[in-house]
């Protein structure tokens, strides 16, 4: 319940913060400099991402969180394809683009930009293992693709925390975004490992007693 409320409170006040972007604000923190790649094709990677960003972050969301009983209700496959036509489409393309652009220069840029193609390639065999009808890959393949979707809250709470600490080594942002979406994915592994090694085991453990 709490990474809920997190993810949508993060969500809120990156959706707040479009005032500085419609129109474009120059001295705002995120479009200071940009003038320059501004008129170009930048700035229409920019607004699809700022578009497509929170919608494919709480679709997942909701996605996960109403499947997370083991059914899916019925409108689940629409806003599900849904989901993966906007991550697909709109944002892992912009995405992509605006990396090159990184605030945090190559490093950083390189970590965002595998994180777009991690982020389509788990939306893809997602969708792949739901229409072949393997349904335990398909949860494991949206999970981690929501995962990397939640990097935009996780780095937003690594730059707050950033920020409070007064952090202003040049390693940090870079640093930051390569963990935004490196950790959550391995917990996810370890937690799905340990969970099917204890299933394995207590699943021997009643059959040996029965
Ligand atoms: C998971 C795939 C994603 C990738 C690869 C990605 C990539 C990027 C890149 C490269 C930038 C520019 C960074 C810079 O120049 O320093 C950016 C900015 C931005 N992204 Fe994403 N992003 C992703 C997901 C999301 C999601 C889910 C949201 C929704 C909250 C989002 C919202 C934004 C916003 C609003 C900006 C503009 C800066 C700001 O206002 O904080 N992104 N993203």
């Amino acid at each position: 319940m709490m990474a809920v409320v997190l993810v949508l409170k993060v969500t809120a006040s990156v959706v707040i913060n479009y005032r500085n972007y419609l129109p474009p604000n120059f001295s705002s923190d995120f479009l200071r400099g940009r003038e320059g790649h501004f008129g170009g094709p930048y700035r229409w990677a920019f607004y699809t991402h700022i578009a497509s960003g929170p919608i494919t972050l709480v679709a997942g969301l909701i996605l996960v969180v109403t499947a997370s009983g083991g059914k899916f209700p019925p409108w689940h496959r629409y806003l599900g394809w849904f989901q993966v036509a906007s991550i697909l489409l709109l944002l892992t393309p912009s995405g992509l683009w605006m990396a090159y652009y990184a605030a945090a220069g190559p490093v950083g840029g390189i970590g965002l930009a595998i994180l777009a193609i991690a982020t389509a390639t788990t939306a893809a065999l997602g969708t792949r293992s739901a229409i072949q009808r393997r349904f335990s890959d398909h949860r494991r393949w949206m999970w981690r693709c929501f995962l990397l979707l939640c990097s935009a809250v996780v780095l937003r709470v690594f730059g707050g925390f950033g920020t409070v600490m007064k952090f202003t080594a040049s390693w940090f942002d870079p640093l930051a975004i390569w963990l935004s979406w490196i950790l959550p994915l391995a917990v996810f592994e370890i937690a799905s490992r340990l969970q099917s090694r204890w299933s394995g085991v207590s699943g021997r453990r009643s059959s040996k007693t029965s």
